[in-house]
């Protein structure tokens, strides 16, 4: 059975290998940098270990794990143009070390990569795994508008947020874990149940990342915290704020959103002591164990041994006490 670091260590490898061509330098020299900085692997890893929960040879599942990876790294390049982000994975990001045209031609070429690399997934599956992976790209951009969109949106309520966050985070994490079963030959229930798995795993990710951002350190992170609180992002932890929120505390929240010209630092700060005479914290804390305890109970349903499991369960544990 592979575990969550062999996984790693196999996407690591064949990703070492990923043959780009030289020329124009600021089309792929942006793809080498992003791709060969110390990503978790996260996704290219479930679709491994969800294959081998099906079949001891998982060579099968590299290629669309890959591609997997190829497409999270393009989110990420447009994202963080998007989020106007100056780091990622404790580098510099790219529209900051190149500049926004860079990022957007060299995730564009991403994207065609991981095409690439998705065809080459068995003849058998492809044409299920192309559904999946189409469909799932395309709920990716519409949670990202989504979640442009309500920066500037007063009023989010928290069900409109997790559909947001469902579908820019934790469709991907569901899919991977699908495209792994079904290149593994599972049954379609069981890609199911796998899916809902990863759908509430992504979920808690999701709700771990924006606590992250606030209380995460750029050093463990490899991303600036405060990104979100300076951008007014609709997160769980500002989302919650505003709703506990009264009297003079729910004017400083309104007054710092409502900054069109402020100190980054001082904004920042302001809305953290909000957040922590709240406990925010605790609360964004109490469902992400929600999640994950729904996460597990998704996971009993997918029939084999605890056993055989086991590599998953120890990714979800992974998950829940990640600091970067
Ligand atoms: C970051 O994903 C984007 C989110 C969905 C929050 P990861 O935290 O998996 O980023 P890497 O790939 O490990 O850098
Ligand atoms: C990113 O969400 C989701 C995608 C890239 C699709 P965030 O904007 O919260 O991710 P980070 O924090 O920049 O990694
Ligand atoms: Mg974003
Ligand atoms: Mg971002
Ligand atoms: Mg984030």
């Amino acid at each position: 059975m592979v575990t969550i670091k062999d996984c790693q260590q196999i996407i690591n490898k064949k990703l070492a290998g990923l043959l780009l061509p030289g020329k124009p330098e600021n089309l792929y020299d942006p793809i080498r940098y992003v791709v060969e900085l110390e990503g978790k692997r996260i996704r290219p890893a479930l679709v491994l270990m969800a294959c081998n929960l099906f079949t001891d040879t998982i060579e099968d599942a590299i290629n669309p794990a890959i591609a997997v990876e190829l497409f999270h790294n393009f989110t990420l390049m447009h994202d963080d143009i998007m989020d106007q982000s100056d780091w990622r994975r404790n580098k510099p990001t790219v529209h900051k070390k190149w500049n926004v045209n860079v990022g957007i031609i060299s995730g564009d070429a991403m994207l065609i990569k991981a095409y690439e690399y998705l065809a080459l997934s068995p003849s058998a599956s492809l044409p299920r795994i192309m559904e999946v992976f189409n469909k799932t790209a395309l709920e990716v951009c519409e949670g990202q508008q989504y979640d442009m969109d309500f920066e500037s949106q007063a009023r989010v309520s928290l069900q409109e947020y997790l559909h947001m966050i469902k579908s820019k985070t934790a469709v991907l994490l569901a899919a991977s874990l699908k495209i792994g079963a079904l290149s593994g030959g599972s049954s379609d229930s069981d890609a199911g149940y796998l899916a809902d798995f990863g759908e509430n795993i992504g979920m808690a990710f999701q709700l771990q990342d924006d606590l992250l951002d606030v209380y995460g350190t750029l050093e463990q992170f490899g991303k600036q915290p405060g990104n979100d609180i300076a951008s007014n992002k609709k997160t769980y932890l500002l989302l919650t704020a505003m709703d506990m929120a009264h009297g003079k505390l729910l004017d400083t929240l309104q007054y710092w959103i409502d900054q069109k010209i402020f100190n980054r630092e001082e904004k920042v700060s302001q809305v953290i002591s909000v957040f922590d005479a709240l406990g925010i914290k605790k609360i964004t804390e109490d469902r992400i164990n929600l999640f994950y305890d729904l996460a597990m109970q998704s996971l009993e349903k997918v029939s084999g041994s605890n056993l055989r499991k086991q590599p998953l369960i120890q990714f979800a544990e992974m998950m829940m006490n990640r600091k970067k």
